[in-house]
């Protein structure tokens, strides 16, 4: 059995979906109830209560797991009394290139690698649904703001961390890695803006706001810290957060998809 944490979550409901066609018998575990395919067992718990994931665990054999909650070990030590002896972590490409800043996943991935458990590491670089950030503007007055206009990431597309997640909890041979995921070229955030202006059939207006304009906008929903290495990264990326990685295409055996690709399965949102 495999437990999914952050079920009710853009990545985490897809690993779901994905599972659940293919056959496995999947917990789908968040602190909200969550839609879920028929026949997926839902707990509704806490990754900041581990007493209370005993229930998720019982029975599992592998997990699914993303950085939420205070105490990595303690949730690896309920996984491992339920039986779980494989996690995969969703942790972050800025565990890796700024630990000082993305301290909280570098705490889960050094947690994970010491645990004793079969392990794989996910480090996506910035999601291109980060973009439904832009939703409410484009679609009230086809206007979207971003920092950076014109500095290229290679963003990658979440049903793909999905593909990868799923198909590394399900197969062999993907014990201690650690996959960088990207999509398959660097995109700036004007030219975001204009796949979605595409994806519309009529043009959205990019605004380039400045670094502090940006910062105070990303403060009400992120920690100080994470926002800092997150502009660091926007604004000033360093040479391994511009690289293509070749992951996504040695797990899956074909391309990560582009943002185009994405805004045009994601106009709705935009409409
Ligand atoms: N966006 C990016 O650019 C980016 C880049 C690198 C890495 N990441 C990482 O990717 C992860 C997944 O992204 P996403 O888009 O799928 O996020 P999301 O849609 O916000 O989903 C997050 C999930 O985590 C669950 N969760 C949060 N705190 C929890 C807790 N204490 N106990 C149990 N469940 C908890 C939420 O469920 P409930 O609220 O129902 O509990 C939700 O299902 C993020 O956590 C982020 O760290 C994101």
């Amino acid at each position: 059995m495999i437990v999914v944490t952050g079920a009710s979550g853009n990545v985490g409901g897809q690993v779901v979906a994905l599972l659940a066609a293919a056959g496995e018998r999947v917990t789908a575990v968040s602190r909200r109830t969550a839609e879920l395919p028929e026949g997926v067992r839902q707990v509704r718990a806490d990754l900041d209560d581990p007493a209370g994931l005993k229930d998720a665990f019982e029975g599992a054999d592998v997990m699914f797991l993303l950085v939420a909650g205070q105490n990595p070990q303690a949730i690896l030590d309920a996984a491992m009394v339920g039986g779980v002896r494989r996690v995969v972590l969703l942790s972050s490409q800025g565990a890796g290139t700024r630990p000082d800043f993305y301290r909280h996943p570098a705490a889960f991935e050094d947690a994970v690698r010491r645990s004793g458990l079969e392990w794989t590491i996910l480090r996506p670089g910035g999601f291109h649904s980060n973009a439904y950030a832009w939703a409410e503007s484009v679609r009230g007055g086809r206007t979207a703001a971003a920092p950076f206009g014109d500095v290229g990431l290679p963003t990658i597309d979440p049903a793909d961390i999905a593909e990868v997640a799923a198909t590394v909890l399900r197969e062999d041979g993907h014990a201690g890695r650690v996959y960088e995921l990207t999509g398959p070229a660097p995109t700036t955030p004007r030219e975001r803006v204009a796949a979605i202006g595409a994806a519309l059939g009529t043009p959205v207006r990019f605004a380039e706001q400045t670094r502090e304009e940006a910062r105070a906008q990303m403060l009400q929903f992120m920690p100080e810290q994470v926002v800092e290495g997150t502009l660091a990264i926007l604004g000033e990326p360093t040479d391994a957060e511009r690289r293509i990685s070749p992951d996504v295409e040695r797990v899956l055996g074909r391309a990560p998809r582009s943002f185009a690709d994405w805004a045009v399965r994601n106009a709705a949102a935009f409409r």
